[in-house]
């Protein structure tokens, strides 16, 4: 059965489409993926044409489950609806993509807490994105992120345009940082979602 990793967040512009579509790049020499859009938006089906990986529009998830992809990685739209609350239950990686600020930190409670109605919180894990160069988290960062039920991912995603290119050029090989730190977050989702 193909393993869901889902990303959600109802705070827009964090960074869930780049996240999804780079980390499922990063994995398709080595496994089956595709990718669902669940954005009426259709952020990542506007790039459709270009994708390496196959991306699907919300219609096609039933079918597409019953393939024999390895990896079904879905995107969100920026709200919260029962719809990926049920989802959030089928989920067995929740991915929340945050900036490190204050603000960002408190506007991810309404997410936590559908991951929780959804009792799936141990499959959650909130991953710090577009993380400013040369900055660590600050302490008052680390200590609000302590807050929440769910696990915090060691690897960081920086602020990088090798990112913001990625969906043109299938990934993000031309930066051997990115490339690195897109590595060690995947290695760091498929470790989590085999728990
Ligand atoms: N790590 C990163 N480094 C640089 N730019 C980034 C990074 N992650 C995302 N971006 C840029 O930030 C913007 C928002 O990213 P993205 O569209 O992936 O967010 P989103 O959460 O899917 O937004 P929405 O909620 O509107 O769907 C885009 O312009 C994207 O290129
Ligand atoms: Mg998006």
């Amino acid at each position: 059965m193909a393993k869901i990793v889902l990303t959600t967040h109802q705070k827009g512009g964090v960074g869930k489409s780049t996240l999804t579509f780079n980390l499922a790049n990063n994995l398709k020499e080595n496994a089956k993926v595709c990718i669902v859009d669940m954005d009426y938006q259709g952020s990542l089906l506007n790039i459709r044409e270009l994708s390496e990986v196959p991306i699907f529009n919300a219609d096609k998830f039933e079918e597409i489950k019953s393939e024999d992809y390895d990896f079904i990685f879905v995107d969100t739209p920026p709200y919260l609806t029962e719809q990926l609350e049920k989802l959030c239950t089928l989920a067995d990686v929740i991915i929340i993509p945050t900036k490190a600020g204050i603000l960002d930190l408190l506007a991810i409670k309404s997410t936590v807490d559908m991951v929780q109605r959804s009792g799936n919180e141990k499959k959650a894990l909130i991953v710090f994105n577009m993380i400013k160069p040369n900055t660590s988290l600050t302490e008052e960062i680390k200590s609000k992120v302590q807050d929440f039920p769910v696990k915090v991912a060691k690897t960081m995603i920086s602020d990088l345009v090798a990112f913001s290119r990625s969906v043109v050029v299938n990934g993000v090989e031309e930066s051997q940082n990115a490339q690195k730190q897109i590595d060690n977050l995947s290695i760091e989702i498929l470790t989590f979602s085999m728990q």
